[in-house]
């Protein structure tokens, strides 16, 4: 068979028998992919180890796709189910269940062959295989979880057989994909093996005798399930503030499932995945999935895609140093500039650091790092910067700074290059008043800390040509961020809306609520963290030049920023940076403070919800952007605004009883 999804090959090498390699040719596992398994499938029944020429002794499963094994599912196909009663949803667990069962049912042995993204549904069938290979940059998981959902296709039950209850429910519930070297730790995966040779090596190995069903890892003592399900239930209730329904199913699941059959622990993951897809977390989760697939592909028009190759970074402080970090591990030559050689020190330092922390999590290997690092080039002066196609402005946020910086460096540039600032929420076009060419200035905005954020803001000024427009969004697409496209307005979309909400928190304080009590109401309604350590994070200095900013452009901000603000700034108090904002930090960590009166959290809630969906209400209003969705999105992805409620303007219009749930 040689289709659009798959090819399959038989591999005899002068041997009596065949071993059938199929080959994946589609990037997620969709209903033809499945129809042509079913049918490969009933070919191997047929021929498995009968003896004769025609027989077949074994099946490797690997993917012509260079850089994915199987990233799972087709979402796209998920989505018109999850409106559908449970006996439309049936079916396509079915499938999966079916499939995979047959695949671990086979009599000979199989082995899949994992050359990169191997995510959900992928995983779900590498785990029906008796033996798994993978590549060194392999990324393995079961990410069902973030989706508000279960792997329902064998992964709940199969997985804590493989690697044990106490691993499977890390993995699972962690649903972040593993790097193939912790994958291989934890027993997910038995090979990490080179990928020209690797389907040779499964040849050896299936021939050789060395591909055996693995002996399960039976769990059936249900008090010690009980006693690891109620540890990580604890875990989940820390983490989630019981927000998200899935990792509770989960771990409904995973303790029962241990001792039963696998038909009756399939039948249970079938139900428990049925039941999640009708709450509306799954449906906000899912939505956002779609989002991001919608902002990783916008783009404004193919017309003009000079691509950025070089880039130059100017300032590389807090994020100056993070985005020179970001770019140079993409594969760009990024020149960094500082005003001397001791600031220049201090950003290698930062952007080093985070090349160590990369490696350590397995964000990239050793090699990769160094090269990452070798794009790096300091400078600190203009000289170097006429080869750069694109440069990025991360200096002090001061408009008359940015002005005179910016009208020296383009003397320095090439006559194409693009002028990006990474203002927080000054003026593009007051800063394009300084430059001959003001139509290859616009906004790239990266939040902190860029190597975690996803959303990036271009802020498109009056000036701001089409082509530079373009090419900024798809430098920002090529480098894995997110671009939401917003008008030159104060503050932006993020900002804009931050600011209100983190002014009325310091109000807060003035109706006898403590900043620990706001922050913990924030945080229990789903928000990352509350106003206050949010504040801490970004430096006080900071929070207060944006704000005062905004209120000087913005005539519905009135009166004076809070005192309580402008006197921790005046005390020298900036936030965890001086390791003492509105908390007290100790090793980056900040010390624990005074109780919570729970109480309280409604009316904390309701008024800082509140403040948030008005100031979306009116950015939207003002068409700052485009649609709801940018709004939505970039909160969530700016701020981590709780995802499971689908952004500001999904919750708009309920009430107050969605505050405390
Ligand atoms: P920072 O104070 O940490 O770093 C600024 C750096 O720029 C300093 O190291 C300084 O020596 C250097 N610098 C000043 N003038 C320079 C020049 N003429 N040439 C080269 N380097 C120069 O500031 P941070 O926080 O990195 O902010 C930079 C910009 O990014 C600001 O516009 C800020 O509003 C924006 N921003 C800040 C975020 C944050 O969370 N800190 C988030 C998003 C944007």
């Amino acid at each position: 068979m040689d289709s659009k999804y798959l090819k399959t090959t038989l591999i005899n090498g002068h041997q009596k028998s065949s071993i059938l390699h199929i080959e994946f040719n589609s990037n997620s596992l969709n209903k033809k992919l499945f129809k042509e398994l079913d049918e490969i499938l009933t070919y191997v029944e047929q021929y498995q180890g009968t003896g004769n020429k025609e027989s077949i002794d074994g099946v490797i499963f690997s993917s012509k796709k260079s850089k994915i094994f199987l990233a799972g599912a087709d979402l796209f196909e998920m989505k018109d189910i999850i409106d559908m009663e449970s006996r439309f949803i049936e079916p396509v667990i079915d499938v999966g269940q079916e499939t995979f069962n047959r695949i671990e049912d086979l009599k000979i042995p199989t082995v899949a062959c994992i050359n990169g993204i191997c995510l959900g549904g992928g995983y779900e069938l590498a785990l029906a295989c008796n033996y798994r290979i993978a590549t060194s940059d392999a990324k393995i998981g079961l990410p069902e979880v973030n989706l508000g959902i279960l792997p329902a296709w064998g992964g709940t039950t199969r997985l804590p057989k493989l690697i044990g209850l106490i691993n499977a429910t890390q993995v699972i519930l962690g649903g972040t994909p593993q790097a193939a070297k912790p994958a291989l730790k934890k027993g997910m995966i038995d090979k990490i093996y080179h990928r020209e040779y690797m389907v040779d090596h499964a040849v050896s190995l299936i021939r050789g005798g060395k591909v055996k069903q693995p002996d399960p890892k039976v769990f059936t003592n249900q008090l010690l399930s009980s006693v690891v399900t109620s540890k990580a239930r604890k875990t989940v209730d820390q983490k989630t503030k019981g927000n998200y329904p899935a990792p509770y199913k989960i771990l409904e699941v995973l303790n029962k499932s241990v001792s039963l059959s696998r038909s009756d622990s399939l039948q249970l993951e079938k139900d428990a995945f049925i039941e999640l897809v009708s709450t509306p977390e799954m449906k906000n989760l899912l939505r956002i999935f779609f989002l991001q697939e919608k902002y990783k592909k916008i783009n404004t028009s193919k017309r003009d895609t000079s691509p950025v190759n070089v880039c130059g970074v100017i300032g590389a402080g807090t994020m100056g140093a993070g985005i020179a970090q970001w770019i140079s591990s993409k594969g760009h030559k990024t020149y960094l500039k500082e005003v001397n050689s001791e600031q220049l020190a201090k950003g290698l330092k930062t952007i080093g650091d985070l090349y160590v922390q990369g490696v350590r999590k397995h964000k990239f290997d050793r090699p990769s790092a160094r090269a990452g690092l070798a794009n790096i080039v300091p400078l600190t002066n203009d000289k170097k910067l006429k080869d750069a196609d694109l440069i990025i402005e991360a200096i002090v946020e001061r408009l008359d700074v940015k002005q005179s910086v910016l009208s020296q460096l383009e003397t320095n540039l090439s006559e194409d290059a693009i002028i990006a600032t990474n203002t927080s929420a000054l003026s593009i076009d007051d800063m394009a008043a300084s430059l001959k060419r003001p139509g290859q200035l616009v906004g790239i905005h990266f939040f902190n800390p860029v190597h975690k954020m996803q959303l990036v803001e271009i802020v498109k000024g009056k000036h701001t040509s089409a082509q530079t427009l373009q090419r900024a969004i798809s430098f920002v697409q090529s480098i894995g961020k997110m671009p939401v496209v917003v008008k030159d307005s104060p503050g932006f979309v993020v900002n804009r809306i931050l600011v209100p909400y983190l002014i009325d928190a310091c109000q807060l304080l003035d109706w006898d609520f403590t900043m620990e009590e706001i922050d913990s109401a924030m945080v229990k309604w789903g928000m990352p963290m509350g106003p206050f350590r949010l504040m801490d994070e970004i430096g006080l200095d900071v929070c207060e030049h944006v704000a005062a900013d905004l209120y000087k452009r913005l005539p519905h901000l009135d009166g004076e920023l809070p005192p309580v603000l402008t006197d921790l700034i005046a005390d020298g108090f900036l936030g965890k940076k001086s390791k003492e904002g509105f908390y007290k930090y100790k090793k980056g960590k900040s010390v624990k403070t005074g109780n919570v009166n729970k109480e309280s959290f409604n009316i904390i809630q309701n008024k800082l919800i509140d403040s948030i969906v008005s100031e979306s209400e009116l950015v939207l209003k003002e068409k700052v952007v485009d649609s709801a969705d940018d709004i939505d999105f970039a909160m969530i992805m700016g701020t981590g605004f709780a995802p499971f409620r689908g952004g500001p303007l999904s919750v708009k219009n309920e009430t107050a009883s969605l505050a405390s749930k």
